[in-house]
């Protein structure tokens, strides 16, 4: 077999590079080693910045977005039980998208139907050769038998657990990692949200955050020690858990129920440089990691494979290789803004263990300041909905 671009990996930013390069008439392969249930039964976050929007529009998907999703003007965060609204409208005109991710591949993997491209799940022991030379190829096994695709690029779509980053040779690669010593516990429940827009809660109890899937469909998180078992958390406990955590009204308003998913998530910063090498260009997860604070996860990855199907149109289409030279310090600028927003974001709203009453105090005197600064508020709301590229 041979293709332009070899995909691996299908989650959103596999995806969605297939979709962007069909729009531009570039063949690619997605090579996935999970099937595609397995792929659409991951619950993840679900706040679309208004590029991300775009971006999305641009593939020709944003139909079910624009029917389905909600538009928030603002968040709130609560403080020891003060709550504070950020009118991102009114601060600097503009507003995200609450659609889930979920939503968006299932949407991404429909298109990809439609347009006749090929894509294999459920492939094993997927590796990726050559990439070093211009014949780059994907191996893997497929209902038993191996099978070769022979292509111009690899893009290493795969997450932060794939084969393309860890194919790369030890000494090429420098990373930068900080793991933090908490967890989310996510509940997902048919109820309908507490709230019109997303709650952030900092409680010296932890970190809480009450968001959405739809006006009836709610996923709230608690703060956990690292290590905590989900098993340990019936719904009971979790909602009472929550209750604690978040101002009275809010939880007075809390509509309760049985949960339909529940799972812990681990919280993690990592940014892999470069994220080229010849010809196997790393996107998405694979390539960085934030930790879910400030809702940049899914936006670093859509805004990676923008960058990626735009130098590789200039690459076929007009036979220039500045893209694709520029690829990697163009991307890594923006990630690690979007690294720094999410670290702060998780800096200030949870609980770390051993610190003292001084860390405390500045969490809130952190607080305060935004809500009492003009140009804060608006240094939120401009990361929170988007950062340049
Ligand atoms: N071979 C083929 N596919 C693989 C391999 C492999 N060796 N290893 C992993 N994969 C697949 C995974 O099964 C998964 O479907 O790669 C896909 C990677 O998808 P994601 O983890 O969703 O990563 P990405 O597409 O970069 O999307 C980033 O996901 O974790 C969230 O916050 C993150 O919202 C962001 C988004
Ligand atoms: C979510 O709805 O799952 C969600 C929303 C905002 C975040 C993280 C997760 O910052």
């Amino acid at each position: 077999m041979r293709t332009k671009v070899a995909i691996v990996g299908a989650g959103p930013a596999g995806l969605l590079l297939g979709q962007l390069l069909h729009k531009q008439g570039i063949e690619t392969v997605i090579i996935e080693r999970r099937s595609r249930d397995y792929v659409l039964g991951r619950i993840r976050a679900g706040v679309l910045e208004q590029g991300t929007v775009e971006l999305l529009e641009r593939a020709g998907i944003g139909e079910r977005m624009h029917a389905e999703g909600l538009v928030h003007d603002g968040v709130e965060f609560c403080f020891d039980g003060d709550r504070h609204r950020f009118d991102f409208r009114k601060l600097i005109g503009r507003s995200v998208t609450v659609y889930g991710q979920t939503e968006v591949t299932r949407d991404l993997m429909q298109a990809r139907d439609a347009s006749g491209d090929v894509s294999i799940y459920e492939a094993d022991h997927v590796s990726i050769h050559d990439f070093g030379t211009d014949k780059p190829k994907v191996r893997f096994v497929k209902d038993g038998v191996q099978q070769e695709i022979a292509c111009d690029f690899i893009a290493g779509c795969d997450g932060y657990h794939g084969v393309c980053r860890a194919s790369v040779p030890a000494g090429a690669l420098t990373t930068f990692e900080r793991i933090y010593p908490f967890g989310w516990l996510g509940i997902l429940v048919d109820r309908p949200p507490v709230a019109d827009e997303l709650i952030y809660a900092h409680h010296e109890r932890g970190f809480a955050l009450c968001s959405m899937r739809s006006p009836s469909r709610s996923r709230y998180y608690v703060q956990v020690p690292s290590g905590e078992k989900v098993e340990e958390w019936s719904d009971e406990r979790f909602w009472d858990e929550l209750r604690r955590r978040v101002d009275e009204e809010t939880a007075d308003r809390l509509v309760t129920g049985p949960s339909i998913e529940k799972s812990i998530a681990p919280l993690r910063s990592f940014v892999a440089e470069p994220l080229r090498f010849g010809r196997l260009f790393l996107a998405g997860d694979a390539a960085h990691i934030v930790p879910p604070t400030g809702a940049k996860g899914l936006n670093l990855a859509a805004s990676d494979v923008g960058a990626l199907a735009e130098a590789m149109t200039e690459y076929f289409h007009e036979r220039s290789s500045a893209g694709i030279d520029g690829y990697s310090a163009r991307v890594l600028a923006r990630v690690w803004k979007a690294e720094r927003f999410s670290w702060w974001m998780t800096s200030i709203l949870h609980t770390f263990p051993n610190t003292d009453t001084f860390g405390r105090r500045m969490q809130r005197t952190e607080f305060d300041y935004l809500v009492g600064s003009e140009a804060a508020s608006r240094s939120l709301a401009e990361n929170y909905t988007g950062l340049p590229l």
